[in-house]
């Protein structure tokens, strides 16, 4: 019944924990979320109220499909303040979401028998995105022991005459990692070098720590970011998970193609986000650094908190909301009679007994990890750890 594309994507591991959650909380069971993708803060109101007043002035139609021309001037200016990069209006789009501009580009560039290397651990959405284009994606590691800093070696013998793009995110989810500029650069001479495209997530580009600078890959000279298709949203640097709107800036010819896709699949994106995200980029940024800050408070305490655990190592990381600890000295372990075979069952065994929700590292192609999302309060955060620690005990 299905096409051969529907029947080989994977469902997100992320969307089944978040249905198990919904079941316990729909019986009346606390759980406490350490799962979530998301900030805890709300939209800032200045970007509430320019949503009111488009809707107030009936800014309430179909716009050009790349989004109107002051929010793709707003992102431009913002491009080149922030990464010192040079973009001009016809070279962005803006997209539902950091997502539909991912697949976008993907699509526009990579189809049957072309290989797109993604970096593991990785998002859930990377490698079904990548096969919803009809491409092979090609898993390359990276390593704990590194910090899950990018492994440059690893991409050097992913190479073959079939890459087709390398797609990177930084500051990463799930693991924090920040790609330095050494790496990035080498990166993107690979790219000029072997003629493939690098197709980089930036969305976690403002939440980042410990004085570390964030590097677009774009930037680093005129004939990489010629290879290079950069995202970015306003999800989470602006607390806009639910706006829907994200973009993309790349080479004229590569922006052109994926316009044409949206033009035949959602159009424009809604005009009140549109409105919304020109007072985020133009407005205060008063509330990102009160995120950051309260982000990195609630980081150094998971941290400390995880790393005090009996079996449990948790790795630094100096961007995004997550930490990826790793348990899998707990597997092999059993709790009345169930082993622990693998991060799915540890889940759900911390999910049964502890009544914290995290995410498998399984999702992200990181099976010896869970994932650990700070974006919940300093005292939900340790009360989780708390309980953690003290169902892992259980395990014997
Ligand atoms: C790495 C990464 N890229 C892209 C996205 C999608 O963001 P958006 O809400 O802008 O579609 C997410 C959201 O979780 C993400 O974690």
């Amino acid at each position: 019944m299905l096409s051969r594309i529907a029947a080989n994507i994977t469902p997100s591991a992320t969307v089944a924990i978040t249905a198990k959650i919904a079941e316990c909380r729909r019986s009346g069971i606390d759980v406490i979320g350490l799962n979530i993708g998301e900030p805890d803060f709300n939209t800032p109101a200045n970007i509430g109220e320019a949503a009111k007043s488009a809707i107030d002035s009936g800014f309430t139609r179909y716009t050009a499909v790349s989004g109107i021309l002051e929010i793709r001037k707003a992102i431009a200016e913002k491009l080149r303040m922030d990464n010192g990069l040079d973009y001009s209006p016809e070279q962005i789009s803006v997209g539902t979401g950091a997502k539909q501009s991912l697949i976008n580009g993907i699509q526009a560039l990579c189809g049957e028998g072309d290989e797109v290397i993604i970096p593991t651990p990785c998002w859930v959405s990377y490698i079904e995105m990548v096969k919803m284009a009809g491409a092979t994606p090609v898993l390359v590691q990276t390593y704990e022991s590194e910090r899950f800093a990018l492994n440059l070696e690893n991409v050097k013998k992913a190479i073959t005459d079939k890459t087709k793009c390398v797609l990177i995110n930084t500051p990463n989810n799930p693991t924090g990692a920040v790609y330095n500029k050494e790496v990035l650069r080498s990166l993107g001479e690979l790219a000029v070098k072997h003629d493939f495209y690098v197709i980089s997530d930036e969305i976690y580009e403002k939440l980042i720590y410990e004085n570390k600078r964030h590097v677009s890959i774009a930037s680093l000279s005129e004939a990489i970011k010629e290879k290079s298709l950069v995202i970015n949203g306003f999800s989470k640097a602006y607390a806009m998970t639910g706006w829907r709107i994200g973009y993309v800036a790349g080479a004229t010819e590569i922006v052109k193609a994926i316009n044409s896709i949206q033009s035949h699949t959602t159009s424009n994106v809604n005009s009140i986000s549109q409105m919304a995200a020109i007072e985020a980029l133009r407005g205060s940024q008063d509330s990102i650094d009160n995120m950051i800050q309260t982000f990195d408070e609630r980081r150094k305490f998971l941290f400390q908190r995880l790393n005090q655990i009996e079996g449990v190592q948790c790795a630094p990381a100096d961007g995004a909301f997550y930490l990826m600890p790793n348990v899998s000295s707990y597997y092999g372990k059993s709790f009345k009679g169930t082993v622990i075979g693998n991060s799915v069952d540890m889940t759900e065994f911390i999910l049964d007994q502890a009544k914290v929700a995290v995410v498998p590292g399984d999702a992200f192609q990181s099976p010896e990890n869970i994932r650990v999302a700070y974006s919940n309060g300093i005292e939900l955060i340790s009360e989780g750890i708390d309980r953690l620690e003290k169902v892992l005990k259980l395990l014997k």
